[in-house]
């Protein structure tokens, strides 16, 4: 069978005859049929925007791998940092680029002062830490005006390593301001998800974080990671193709994920559930969904056409951390929403099954968290996401600044009308 496609313009009988590769055939090729035609795909359904070698998706078997290693490996074996290392650098590190690693990470930790005592303090006490998180990481940048060198040799690799050892700091820093808690600096004896712990909820000199519970932030952000070229990512993607620098670029990928289509949606899950209040309202929820009254939050997916392998294994890790923390009372009612949605024509025949954000804010109360800091927690592990996407980007010959055409659909030419001749 011959792997290529042809395409013919009926309106002048031209055809081209592009290879598909992997599935893929350039659509550039259109041009030579007719350079003004354009293709419309508005959510880039059947869009590649980019070639890309970190992560791996096929959402009708619903497998997630990243540079090749399937997540349910990662998650039961790896910890976040070394992921962060696998993502960043496609291979997984030897024990002493982990050691060097863990080292590197741990000791960039540290925020200037400036940014806790006259920027974060400067935000309304009650402001979302989601909304002071984004805007955190762009006034970061200018601390680092070094951070515009992006083509200069290790330039770029110590603002990643910058973005990735703060964004914990941070995020805590926003939490315990809108808490009016004194913030708690990094400690270099923990790890990354055990310091996170520590920098949020610490109260007093014999606070201890529980090893279980640093196990599973370590597993969220392990399974938060990257998952290609989500709308987050390629807010990113696009920012990185104007060659701002990687700061900028990452508190516009922060601002999409903010949404509750996307990274938001674990906040509207836990509130949906909350609104649901009981066990016994779940058939008539799902009722009023399906009559088109809002969506069921945490389901649903772009790509996965099946169930999310994210969702499965947070999933079972709820029940390791419930059993330091006690049963979240909203589980029963999860658990009862899923059975319901998943035995009901609707969903089924929309192929809509629990995604990440459907069981992650579980954990996240379970563990402590108030609701409006869920999306900061996606926003943390996700921070090497989009920096290896960023990296990638910058190598890529192929890549020019995005800049999608459009479908003009506006009114032609028409002349001025002065205003008191005006309808
Ligand atoms: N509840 C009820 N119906 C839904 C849901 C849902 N959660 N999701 C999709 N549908 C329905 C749509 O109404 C549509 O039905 P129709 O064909 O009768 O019009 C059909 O399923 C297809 O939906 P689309 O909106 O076309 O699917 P799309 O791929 O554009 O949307 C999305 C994907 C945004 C994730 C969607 O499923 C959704 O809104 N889910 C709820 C929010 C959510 O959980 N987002 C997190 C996604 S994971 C992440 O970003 C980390």
């Amino acid at each position: 069978m011959a792997e290529t496609i042809t395409i013919i313009d009926d309106r002048t009988g031209k055809k081209v005859t592009v290879p598909i590769r992997d599935g893929v055939f350039a659509s550039t090729a259109l041009r030579e049929l007719d350079p003004d035609l354009r293709m419309y795909d508005p959510a880039f359904l059947s869009t590649a925007a980019c070639a890309s070698s970190v992560t791996y998706i096929d959402g009708e078997k619903g497998i997630l791998r990243y540079r090749g290693y399937p997540i349910e490996q990662l998650a039961e074996k790896s910890t976040y940092l070394e992921v962060a290392y696998l993502l960043l650098n496609g291979e997984l590190p030897n024990a002493e680029q982990l050691k060097k690693w863990t080292y590197d990470v741990t000791h960039h930790t540290m925020i200037h002062e400036n940014m806790r005592k006259r920027f974060v303090d400067g935000f309304h006490y009650d402001a979302h830490p989601m909304g002071m998180f984004i805007s955190a990481i762009a006034a970061l940048g200018t601390f680092y005006p070094e951070s515009k060198e992006i083509f200069t040799p290790g330039a770029l690799d110590k603002q990643v390593l910058r973005l990735i050892a703060k964004v914990p700091t941070i995020a805590a820093m926003c939490y315990r301001f809108s808490m009016g808690l004194q913030f708690v600096s990094p400690n270099n004896s923990m790890s990354y998800s055990e310091n996170f712990l520590n920098m949020m909820f610490r109260l007093g000199d014999d606070h201890t974080v529980d090893p279980r519970l640093t196990k599973a932030m370590d597993l969220l952000f392990i399974l938060h990671a990257d998952h290609e070229q989500n709308c987050g990512t390629t807010a990113m993607r696009v920012v990185a193709s104007s060659h701002a620098d990687p700061f900028s670029a990452m508190s516009a990928a922060s601002s999409a994920l903010y949404g509750p289509l996307h990274g938001g949606a674990n906040e509207a899950a836990i509130n949906m559930l909350h609104e649901i209040g009981s066990i016994d309202n779940v058939e008539s929820f799902i009722k009023s969904v399906k009559a088109g009254n809002g969506r069921l939050q945490g389901f649903g997916h772009r790509v996965y056409k099946n169930y999310d392998p994210r969702a499965a294994i947070i999933k079972k890790a709820a029940h390791d951390v419930f059993d330091v923390t006690g049963k979240n009372p909203m589980l029963d009612i999860a658990l009862k929403l899923e059975e319901v949605a998943l035995s009901d024509d609707y969903f089924i025949s929309r192929k809509l099954y629990p995604n990440v954000d459907f069981y992650s804010g579980l954990i996240y109360q379970a563990l402590g968290f108030p609701i409006d800091m869920f999306t900061v927690l996606f926003a943390i592990p996700r921070t090497v996401g989009w920096l290896s996407h960023y990296n990638e980007l910058l190598k890529d010959d192929a890549q020019k600044i995005s800049r999608p055409r459009q479908w003009y659909t506006g009114v032609d030419q028409r002349d001025y009308v002065a205003i008191n001749k005006r309808q």
